[in-house]
């Protein structure tokens, strides 16, 4: 059920529509979107950036995107031909009131109804081109705004872009992307919790031993080295789309799958995680940095040397959390990222306690291991309970226990499905006013409290990143993080 007064957007107005995200996954989910012909009909697309191009000149830029990220076999001349009608250009800068007001002007000249805005520029932008919109008349009632990450780089910087966009638009009106909510498997593990009556019993400290949220890249900085170096890990990936699978992953059920029911409960969850701090941070955390190393036998450099300047910036971060409450009492939540690490990887590892008494004596009682539920997320989408089951044999030197994966591959049972852009589906949400996959402003701000008193920790007690070699698991502190508590990490 979708809790909206929102009629579909009559006109996406995209800002930073030439800029690296744009072309990388906005413009190609939009070609996919119209391809499938799920675009409202009449939906006219605005571009605008610093570039001084014309329309003519931004359907060149929009084709040539399409061509590198769309493959042959799924483009269609007249997909691209369909997508290139809707296209207008303006260029505007939110500093330069006057091109403010003449996009404004076009804004209100292209729209039949509703505006989507959405903000894919330097979080900076966000306040003054959101007040700029509303001091020329095109903020009111019918608008919307989709805003990036990072909102901000801690909790000061993030109230005060949320207070200035909040002066243009009320909170209802305001979505913010974390585009890991628009991944099919993040949306699956919302249905494989509470579709399922499986689950839910065991769902609970007396049932669960520890839980584990990954998520490995094997790219570096990628010439993002600016912004990287201001943000690190920590701000980068943890405060944002591993904190959103752990709300995923720890909340209640929600009364309904609506915007408030769902962010009401997420909220609860980030208010319940125990602070680290600096009195802890020392045993809870371990940041690290690459050095020089391999990624699939290709040798790669380390971070310093890619962003050319010493640095203290950490590229690897592991935390031991802690959602205090009834539910999850106990239980760490192990959460670990970084790049140049040996795979791209992202899965939530759920490790059930042990069988309360073996009946097995012998080999067997040495065989046994915990069940555990896998949610793979990255590169492909596949759940997996692992159960212990009984070695085939007739047991002559007793009986032998192996265990056993139960193995749901998405990608085999749902063959046909394309994989899709999460922006696909966050772009159609937001068209048609759903907010309940974007991210509420007290969940940002409870997120970024967390999350800076780490990184607070981190300065007070001079605790700097390890070094790691490219295409090695982090630091090997990472491993006494979890050995410590008697764990380890799913390999
Ligand atoms: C972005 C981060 O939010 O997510 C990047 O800024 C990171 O540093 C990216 O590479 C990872 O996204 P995905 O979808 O490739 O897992």
């Amino acid at each position: 059920m979708s809790v909206t007064l929102a009629t579909p957007a009559s006109l996406l107005t995209v800002f930073g529509a030439t800029g690296d995200l744009a072309r990388r996954m906005l413009l190609p989910s939009l070609y996919s979107l119209q391809a499938e012909r799920l675009l409202p009909e009449d939906m006219r697309i605005l571009g605008t950036a610093r570039s001084e191009l014309d329309r003519e000149g931004f359907a060149q830029l929009v084709a040539a995107s399409i061509q590198q990220r769309i493959p042959a076999h799924e483009r269609s001349e007249d997909a691209l031909r369909g997508l290139l009608e809707r296209l207008d250009y303006l260029p505007a800068s939110a500093d330069d009131d006057a091109s403010m007001a003449a996009l404004a002007a076009r804004v209100q000249a292209l729209r039949a109804g509703d505006v989507l805005y959405h903000m894919s520029t330097a979080p900076k932008f966000y306040g003054p081109a959101c007040q700029a919109l509303a001091a020329h008349g095109a903020a009111g009632p019918g608008t919307r705004v989709m805003l990036e990450k990072p909102i901000g780089k801690d909790l000061a910087s993030a109230i005060a872009i949320n207070d200035a966009v909040a002066r243009a638009f009320d909170e209802a009106r305001v979505y913010r992307v974390d585009h890991y909510l628009g991944k099919e498997g993040v949306q699956n593990l919302i249905a494989l919790r509470f579709g399922n009556a499986l689950f839910e019993p065991l769902w609970n400290a007396r049932h669960i031993e520890q839980v584990q949220i990954t998520v490995a890249e094997t790219v570096g900085v990628e010439g993002r080295g600016d912004y990287y170096d201001e943000a690190g890990a920590l701000r980068d990936m943890l405060q944002n789309h591993l904190l959103q699978l752990l709300c995923l992953v720890a909340m209640e059920p929600p009364a309904r799958f609506d915007p408030s029911a769902v962010r009401n409960e997420k909220i609860k969850v980030l208010r319940s995680l125990r602070p680290i701090d600096a009195g802890n941070v020392a045993t809870e955390s371990v940041a690290g940095q690459y050095t020089a190393g391999a990624i699939d036998g290709a040798a790669v450099p380390g971070y310093m040397d890619e962003l050319g300047r010493p640095s203290r910036t950490e590229t690897f971060v592991a935390l031991r959390a802690h959602v205090d409450n009834w539910r999850w009492s106990g239980v760490p939540f192990y959460l670990r990222t970084g790049k140049r690490l040996p795979a791209r990887s992202t899965e939530i590892y759920l490790q059930f306690r042990k069988v309360p008494y073996s009946i097995f004596g012998g080999a067997a009682a040495a065989d046994m291991r915990p069940n555990g539920l896998l949610i793979k997320l990255q590169p492909e989408e596949r759940i997996e309970l692992d159960l212990m089951s009984k070695t085939p044999g007739l047991d002559r030197q007793g009986l032998r226990l192996s265990q056993v994966a139960l193995d749901l591959d998405f990608h085999q049972e749902f063959s046909s499905a394309r994989r899709r852009i999460a922006y696909e589906r966050l772009y159609l949400d937001a068209i048609e006013g759903n907010g309940t996959l974007f991210v509420r402003r007290d969940e940002t701000e409870a997120a970024w409290q967390w999350v800076d008193a780490i990184a607070a920790g981190w300065r007070n007690t001079g605790m700097l990143p390890r070094p790691y070699p490219a295409g090695t698991w982090g630091p090997g502190t990472a491993i006494s993080l979890v050995d410590r508590s008697g764990h380890g990490w799913r390999e």
